[in-house]
């Protein structure tokens, strides 16, 4: 039996976009298929980043933008030697709630750092590793944040920021995903979850051979 190929999926959107729902149904799915499927996410998807993310999301105060995307790199890097590579090369398939267009788009929006900056930073960090596709949940601010004040939960320090900030980090994600259209697939965050599925899945099918 030849070994399976080990696939990495990235979601991407902003807050309120559905990204859980997605990686839910889409897991689900990849296990049907036969296929291990690592679930994970950054911040966060390794102890070490469980710590960082608590600085990130919930840290009182200001924290300086250059340090917020070093603590972001840092999880980052951690995560993927330890869990994405690992999993990779024993030919699973990695799920994983925002990577480094997470980065580019919301420090990027801050305006104070520069995105083309910010994009090597990571791939440093991540000695240049990159997703075999990425699916941006594309979400007018507005909605996500009927969305989002439906959800009666409290908001993270991100979460808090202004439409205005939302509306460039939707234009960031925007951006990347045509600066890269064989990487991303856009789909609209207003369909139904099973429409949104179904066309990630059509997507999906050719990568896992
Ligand atoms: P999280 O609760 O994990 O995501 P969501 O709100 O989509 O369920 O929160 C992660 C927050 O961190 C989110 O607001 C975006 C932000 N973030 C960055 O600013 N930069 C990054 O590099 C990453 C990975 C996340």
């Amino acid at each position: 039996m030849t070994a399976e190929r080990g696939v990495w999926i990235t979601l991407e959107g902003g807050d309120g976009s559905g990204k859980t729902t997605q990686a839910d149904l889409l897991a689900t799915w990849l296990e049907e298929a036969g296929r291990t499927v690592v679930r994970t996410r950054e911040p966060g998807g390794s102890e070490v980043g469980q710590l960082i993310r608590d600085i990130v999301l919930h840290h009182r105060g200001d924290i300086a933008p250059r340090a917020e995307a070093l603590l972001y790199a840092a999880d980052r890097a951690h995560h993927v030697a330890t869990v994405v590579r690992p999993s990779l090369a024993r030919g699973e398939v990695v799920l994983q709630d925002r990577y480094l267009d997470s980065s580019v788009a919301y420090q990027g929006a801050g305006r104070v750092l520069d995105g083309t900056e910010i994009r090597n930073l990571s791939l440093w960090a991540a000695e240049g590793a990159l997703p075999d596709l990425t699916v941006l949940l594309d979400l007018a601010p507005e909605v996500a944040r009927v969305r989002l004040d439906s959800a009666d939960k409290p908001f993270d320090r991100l979460e808090a920021e202004k439409n205005e900030f939302h509306a460039r980090v939707r234009e960031a994600y925007l951006a990347l995903a045509a600066a890269e259209p064989e990487r991303f697939l856009v789909v609209d965050a207003t369909l139904s979850p099973e429409d949104l599925a179904q066309r990630v899945r059509a997507r999906i099918v050719d990568l896992l051979g």
